[in-house]
Parts: C-alpha cells; structure tokens; sequence
C-alpha cells in the first residue's frame, strides 16, 4: 500500500531556530528522490533540499540552469512522499522568478507539491519577490554569496566577501531578505569572517556552505557526503562514504559472477 503523503507545512521554517550556544547545528542535505529523501528524513536531518543542484548531480547537466519548474515539481513530488519530519525545501530554478508575480506562480506550484519553503538566489535584487510570497503565507529562504545561476554570467564558481565592498554588500542584502520576510538565509561560499558578521547581524537561521563553521547550520550536497559523483568534489565537503568506489565494487562483482 502506498505511504500517504505528508502535507506541506510552511511553519515547519518559523519553527529553525539559531544555534543556540554550543547546540548542535541545523544539518540541512540535499535530496532529489524518494529513497534517499526517506533516508535522510530517518536519519534525523532538519532540512532536506530539492536542490536545483539536480542538474549536475541526476541529470548530467554542467550547471543548474538548464533546470526548469517542470524537474524541480517532478523531483519535490517525490522527495515529498519520503519526507515527514523535516523541512523540504525546494528551490526556484533559474530565471523562474524574474518578477514577483512569476515568483508567486511558481512558487504556489512547489508548495503544491509539497515544498514547505521555498529558496531563491540573490540578495537586495529579490525584496519585492520575497515580499510578495511571504505575502502570501509561503515560507521562503534566502539565499546569498557565491549563486550557482549565476555561474555563466560571472564566468565561473568565485569565493565571495574578499573585499570590504564585498563583504558590505553580502551584510546589506542579508539584512534586507531578513526584512523583506525571509526566514532563514544560505550562504554559499564566501569568507568565513562574512559569514559569521551575518550569522550575528541577523535574527534568522544562516545555513552555511563553503562559508566556515560560524554558521547556525551546514548544507551539503548529498553525493559529496556520500563519495557519488566522483568526478567533482568540492574542497570543503569531508566524504564519510565511498558509493562510487563500492557501486564499481559491486558492478564488477555482478559482472564476474554472471
Ligand atoms: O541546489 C543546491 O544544491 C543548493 C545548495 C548548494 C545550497 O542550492
């Protein structure tokens, strides 16, 4: 018989607390399918999400703008039927919410398949969207410091906050997604110092990644946790399993054993 499915909850995000001195961080992965968004849902993880990172990670791409609204409902659905106890994030893919309308359209299609908040990139540049879902009772995430959509036009992945002007700018845009109504806050590789200004500037949730361990949380992209995408691992992500080496192990002795 089919597990019935979880509701979506966007409580689930005014419920993430910061750290509280010396408590355990928000542990925050992402997941893209049933099976895995169970396990880490079993395992105890505060915040699983359906990242657009899906695009490298499932579907082969070399970034995440080839991601449409139509994968990223395919895959919340889900990620959805597997996750009942923490918060599922989803993101909002590129060029998906260019005005605050387009942001609400598709943001109401996640949450409908289940998403209890909703993440978007970029920082002052997003008020008016953030405003406008929080408006209208979605829970949304922001996300700052280095943006993966952005990756074509800045011509490559970069460290963020290396400058004074910089590490200003990365402060202003989280105080202005705080206000607009975000409830929690990405940062994505940016100078650790940044990193933790912000974390103490503001009353919201930072989850980090490649941004220190000052954060109130830590993300990481599932397969480099797991050693499955052995063609690229991120610097600052520690592999505790070797799925490709074991996959290849057992696909050789399948092979040998036919
Ligand atoms: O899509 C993703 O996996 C992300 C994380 C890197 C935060 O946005």
């Amino acid at each position: 018989m089919e597990r019935s499915i979880p509701r979506s909850d966007p409580a689930k995000l005014a419920a993430l607390a910061k750290r509280a001195p010396g408590g355990r961080p928000i542990g925050a992965l992402t997941a893209y399918d049933y099976p895995t968004a169970r396990l880490l849902d079993e395992g105890g993880v505060d915040v699983i999400l359906v990242g657009d990172s899906l695009g490298m990670m499932v579907l082969g791409h070399d970034d995440t703008t080839e991601v449409t609204v139509e994968m990223m409902l395919h895959h919340t659905l889900a990620c959805r039927r597997g996750v009942s106890a923490a918060l599922l994030l989803s993101d909002l893919p590129y060029r998906s919410y260019e005005t605050p309308n387009e942001a609400l359209k598709n943001a109401r299609l996640l949450c409908g398949a289940g998403a209890d908040a909703i993440k978007l990139e970029g920082g002052t540049e997003m008020v008016a969207q953030v405003e406008a879902l929080v408006a209208d009772g979605i829970a949304v995430v922001g996300h700052i410091g280095m943006l993966p959509q952005h990756v074509r036009e800045e011509g490559g992945y970069k460290k963020k906050g290396k400058t004074g002007a910089d590490a200003e700018r990365l402060l202003a845009d989280a105080r202005a997604l705080e206000t607009a109504g975000a409830g929690a806050l990405v940062l994505e590789s940016m100078v650790a110092q940044v990193a933790a200004d912000i974390t103490a500037a503001v009353a919201i949730p930072t989850i980090g990644i490649g941004a220190g361990r000052e954060t109130d949380g830590q993300i990481l992209v599932i397969h480099d946790l797991l050693g499955a995408f052995p063609w690229f691992r991120p610097s600052f992500a520690t592999p505790r399993a070797d799925i490709a080496a074991e996959t290849r192990r057992a696909v050789g002795e399948y092979l040998q054993a036919l």
